[in-house]
């Protein structure tokens, strides 16, 4: 057995405060203090993030120690969200974990959050032995702020091979769902009502771009236009359509996402393939990504729903490998809003 290495790791990159406690791989507390201050403006308010992660900040880690069973005496390190993100929310736990690893004088380790949603794929839990990807793998990061085709070499290591020129998928899925009044964040209640709508109910308009990047904008737009003309004819048309223009929706960012993986998956020789991101949790993506690995005869991986959002157990797993490299970084290092894989 490796030695039993505790580490604390906080996120606060957006507008989830969360702490967790990992031993080595293995999670042994995820605690996440979502923010529902921001439903009501239909989006995250930046300043109200970071107001309501410093009243958060310390009773989330409170919790994520008494949880896991830890006095934070035990730690060996405490690992952050550098970034990207938000710069308010970020600065809440970054300061937070400076001074945490200062008064417990232990490393302090920087997470990259887009890694640390790759390495969700590696969280372990008790008891049980789960499989994990094997280096190269080809990862497919979907979330609110990032659309990215990944080739995994390491866990210090990933290439971005395609990405979004413009709205992110989770982008798409929210801004979507404003222009039809549900609320924010529109990606799970769109997934919802697909359940009960017909995918080919609607065109939408999907773009093709050159190589592995994709487009969101033109979808969208499309969307919007569809809404905008039907609703001339039938004022009651979103209301009539709701579960079919989900579907048709869903189905559109699906088919995009998976033609690229898809061409991806024929360039890159990998055995492996992942899923990562908040929009991982869409239940038309899960079912996409599983048809597509069992036919093609790949490995196929996708956290947990609780690792596809903000969590900070992906943040400890992240920190964990890079304290096998002893990659600590220094006090004053600052948060990045702005940063790539
Ligand atoms: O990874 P995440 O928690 O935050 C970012 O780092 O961006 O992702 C949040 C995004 C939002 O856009 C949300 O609408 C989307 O993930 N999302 C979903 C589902 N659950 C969350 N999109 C589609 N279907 C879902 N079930």
């Amino acid at each position: 057995m490796d030695k039993k290495t505790y580490i604390l790791g906080i996120e606060s990159s957006c507008d989830d405060t969360s702490a967790a406690v990992c031993c080595n791989q293995i999670v042994l507390s995820n605690v996440v203090a979502s923010q529902d201050v921001h439903k009501k403006y239909g989006g995250v308010v930046p300043e109200l993030a970071s107001r309501a992660h410093q009243q958060n900040i310390i009773p989330v880690v409170q919790q994520a120690l008494q949880q896991a069973g830890i006095a934070k005496e035990q730690l060996h390190a405490v690992a952050f969200t550098r970034g990207p993100g938000l710069m308010g929310s970020l600065l809440v736990g970054t300061s937070f974990a400076k001074a945490l690893a200062l008064s417990l004088n232990i490393p302090l380790i920087d997470v990259n959050h887009l890694q640390a949603h790759v390495l969700a794929n590696f969280i372990q839990e008790p008891m049980l032995e789960n499989k994990q990807p094997s280096f190269p793998f080809l990862c497919m990061l979907v979330s609110g702020g990032n659309s990215q085709l990944i080739v995994v070499h390491s866990a210090y290591s990933m290439q971005i091979i395609g990405k979004t020129i413009d709205d992110a998928a989770g982008e798409a899925f929210d801004k979507c769902a404003k222009i039809m009044d549900l609320p924010y964040p529109g990606g799970p209640h769109i997934d919802k009502l697909a359940k009960e709508g017909n995918p080919k109910a609607f065109k939408l308009s999907k773009a093709t771009m050159d190589g592995y990047d994709y487009s969101f904008s033109g979808l969208k737009t499309s969307f919007l236009y569809l809404l905008r003309d039907e609703q001339k004819k039938n004022i009651r048309f979103i209301e009539e359509n709701k579960a079919d223009l989900c579907a048709s929706l869903q189905q559109a960012i699906i088919d995009t996402l998976m033609l690229k993986f898809e061409k991806a998956v024929a360039t890159y020789s990998v055995n492996d393939i992942a899923l990562a991101g908040g929009v991982s949790a869409n239940s038309g993506l899960r079912n996409a990504f599983t048809d597509f690995g069992l036919k093609h005869k790949k490995q196929l991986f996708i956290p947990k729903l609780s690792y596809t959002m903000d969590n900070a157990a992906m943040i400890a797993v992240a920190g964990y490998f890079k304290y096998l490299k002893k990659d600590f970084c220094a006090i004053d290092l600052p948060p990045f809003a702005r940063v790539s894989i």
